[in-house]
């Protein structure tokens, strides 16, 4: 199903999983989800931070295309969800997973290059292990897991639905392309995903004013300039900005949450009427821009979806990077 060392998965802590789930099936057309109440019975081996653990969660999963949507409600007990609440001021993007068919050993490799394991079970034959890569990554958690089978869920939703299956691509209209993060320093966290989790090449671009089409911050004109660096992982494309000059979403972002996960974005072909459409349902845009044939648009989603911002894009041809990273 997925190569070794791929991302397969992008996980969000949320306060309110009905509520979001509610939300990202009939505005997003996310789901139908898999819902699991994850406890002491359902979960095997239960540890966080060294510790077994009696920690109980909700958990509820979708595919979109070759990428696989979580999310995860803390009910009771202390786990890295509330960590993570605690460290970023709030809910929103906490993971990315990667896929190892033999997971064990890739948690004792790890483990050697310095990211021991803060939380881990299992769940079936599903093993899982977060690790403590944040303060490498720049705020980033790396889960790593089996992606076995796991016991029929509890429930779904929308209730009676069937969930839909894995699909590899092409992206289809509403499929998840891509996860973006915000960064202060991009080479820096180019080194570290590339050299310890095998993420890259990237293909790095600037955003000048020169290059950067008909960019807007809330409704104004946008005079920002970051850098942005893009590696393909399995079926979803890895983003990584650094913001330079002006202020911009980005900026926002670091003044209010740190570095971390930043966005999650959502193919359509024809993006100009998927953001037509999205503004009759009442999402408006809070940031836009173009490079080459490439239109973006960030919508605002973030308070009305716990924290998780949607990008949309039509993937369009970019044209030749600046540099590939690591050179040549
Ligand atoms: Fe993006």
């Amino acid at each position: 199903m997925f190569k070794n060392g791929t991302i397969m998965q992008l996980g969000q802590v949320v306060a309110d999983i009905d509520g979001q789930m509610e939300i990202l099936h009939r505005d997003f057309g996310f789901g139908p989800f898999e819902v699991h109440i994850f406890d002491g019975r359902k979960v095997k081996d239960s540890m966080v931070r060294g510790k077994p653990s009696d920690h109980t969660y909700l958990c509820s999963s979708c595919w979109l295309g070759g990428v696989q949507f979580e999310l995860m409600q803390p009910l009771v007990g202390r786990s890295i969800y509330d960590e993570y609440v605690e460290k970023h001021n709030g809910t929103g993007l906490q993971h990315v997973k990667i896929y190892y068919n033999d997971v064990k050993k890739e948690v004792a490799e790890y483990g050697k290059k310095g990211y021991p394991v803060t939380q881990s079970g299992g769940i079936g034959e599903d093993l899982f292990y977060y690790l403590d890569t944040e303060a490498k990554t720049a705020g980033v958690t790396i889960e790593i897991g089996n992606a076995s089978s796991v016991p029929p869920p509890d429930s779904y939703f929308p209730e009676g639905a069937t969930a839909k299956p894995f699909v590899k691509r092409p992206l289809r209209d509403g499929d998840i392309m891509q996860v973006g993060q915000v960064v202060k320093d991009i080479d820096k966290a180019m080194d570290v995903f590339f050299h310890d989790f095998g993420i890259g090449p990237f293909e790095v671009f600037t955003f000048t004013k020169e290059r950067h089409i008909n960019p807007m911050v809330r409704g104004k004109p946008g005079d920002h300039t970051f850098i942005c660096a893009c590696a393909w992982c399995g079926d979803l494309q890895y983003e990584l900005m650094q913001p330079l000059t002006g202020s911009s979403v980005y900026t926002e972002f670091l003044d209010r949450r740190g570095e971390g996960l930043h966005h999650l974005k959502i193919y359509y072909k024809d993006v100009e009427k998927a953001v037509a459409d999205f503004k009759a349902k009442g999402y408006g845009v809070i940031q836009s821009g173009g490079i080459g044939n490439d239109l973006y648009f960030y919508l605002d989603t973030e308070d009305c979806c716990q924290g998780l911002l949607i990008e949309l894009g039509n993937a369009g041809e970019v044209g030749p990077s600046d540099r590939v990273y690591p050179a040549k």
